[in-house]
């Protein structure tokens, strides 16, 4: 059988195979079985989180055979054929390739025939934001009262470059990111059907890394499964296959991070440069390296295990916690998080991450000066 890539694979055909944004998914259900259809939606949220996969099963459930449901059938030719790609009243279409006006011409045009085969013509806008103004305005009249047989589905990364007179004509619904638990959890109940196994600190490793997106995590996944064909994947592989720090090198850096030893702070951007780490991936990890340690340091739940039954990580973290104010910590991450955000305006990654750090040496200069 031809190879089908995960993301494909495992790509949700109802709503309840829809990892995360329940609560989201409880609106659209009970939309549909209380007959409450609205006539535009609006998609909005980062790449690889549900937007498309959603929109294609909202299709479905609005031209299902046997009837407007939350539960499309997925076995009548309607289903069968938009799962299939080649549902004539389901249109697809990609904003980035038709932003001019012309274009949007063409598709106010085919509105006038009704569907062929379905009970709704649906037209799917993907990346609306990528439209010229001309466009959005040749649009806002049929969004706002199409023929009762049109229903458009727009979808966005970019919702601030969406004008408001566009998002009010729709029923707008974000998606957050998806937490690193919810993803780590789904790739180990896929893997688990596919018989294959990968340890879950591997699985960790790849959720954390993958910044809320469920794509991300799969075709980290498969970049994993594919490093070795002796289905044995080590962490310091994928580490390296995904650029990111691991465990032993940002608690090195961390260290020295607090010790204010800039000296082994710069060597350790510089090693991580020659070894292809991603810089940005450096600034996340720290982030959630000072959150963890943050965790440590105010809550009782290490408290209950005797320090002697810590891992020797741990217990370097559980020290470590007792050396820092947690107010300090908070600082170091507000610099962080700030200077991550403008990392992509420093002439190079490498630069921007030194003048982050050395953000957080200059506070505890001054601070110890103080002191002095
Ligand atoms: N919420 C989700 N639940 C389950 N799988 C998801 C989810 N979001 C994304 N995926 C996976 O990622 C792939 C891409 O999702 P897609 O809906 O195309 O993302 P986008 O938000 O970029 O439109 C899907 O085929 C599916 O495998
Ligand atoms: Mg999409
Ligand atoms: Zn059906």
């Amino acid at each position: 059988m031809e190879y089908q890539i995960l993301s494909n694979k495992w790509r949700p055909q109802n709503f309840d195979q829809i990892i995360g944004h329940k609560y989201i998914i409880r609106i659209l259900k009970n939309s549909l079985d209380l007959k409450r259809i609205h006539q535009s939606w609006l998609f909005s949220g980062i790449h690889g989180i549900g937007k498309t996969t959603i929109a294609r099963i909202l299709a479905k459930s609005l031209n299902c055979e046997n009837g407007i449901t939350s539960k499309p059938c997925r076995v009548c030719k309607n289903c069968i054929s938009i799962e299939k790609g080649n549902f004539l009243d389901f249109i697809e279409l990609d904003a980035a390739s038709k932003t001019k006006v012309e274009d949007i011409k063409i598709i106010l045009d085919s509105t006038k025939y009704p569907p062929i085969q379905g009970r709704f013509k649906i037209y799917l806008i993907d990346e609306i934001h990528m439209l010229s103004k001309n466009s959005f305005n040749a649009l806002l009249k049929i969004l706002e009262e199409p023929p009762k047989y049109i229903k458009f589905i727009l979808a966005t990364t970019h919702l601030k470059k969406i004008p408001n007179t566009i998002i009010s004509r729709c029923l707008h619904i974000h998606l957050p990111t998806i937490t690193n638990k919810n993803i780590s959890n789904y790739l180990r109940d896929k893997l688990k059907k596919e018989n294959i196994q990968i340890n879950q600190e591997i699985l960790n490793i790849i959720s954390n890394s993958a910044q809320g997106s469920i794509r991300n995590a799969i075709n980290s996944l498969e970049l994993a499964l594919c490093s070795t064909t002796k289905n044995k994947i080590n962490i310091k592989k994928i580490t390296k296959l995904l650029g990111i720090f691991n465990k032993k090198n940002i608690l090195l850096l961390a260290v020295n991070i607090i010790n204010n030893n800039i000296d082994n702070t710069l060597k350790i951007i510089d090693d991580a440069e020659q070894k292809g780490i991603q810089h940005n991936n450096i600034i996340l990890s720290l982030i959630t390296f000072f959150h963890n340690l943050s965790i440590v340091k105010i809550t009782t739940l290490k408290k209950k295990y005797s320090i002697d039954n810590l891992s020797k990580y741990d217990k370097i973290i559980y020290v470590l916690s007792k050396r820092i104010l947690f107010k300090d910590i908070q600082i170091y991450c507000k610099i962080l998080i700030q200077g991550e955000k403008y990392l992509r305006y420093a002439p190079n990654p490498k630069i921007g991450i030194e003048i982050i750090l050395f953000q957080i040496y200059q506070y505890i200069q001054d601070k110890t000066r103080l002191i002095k």
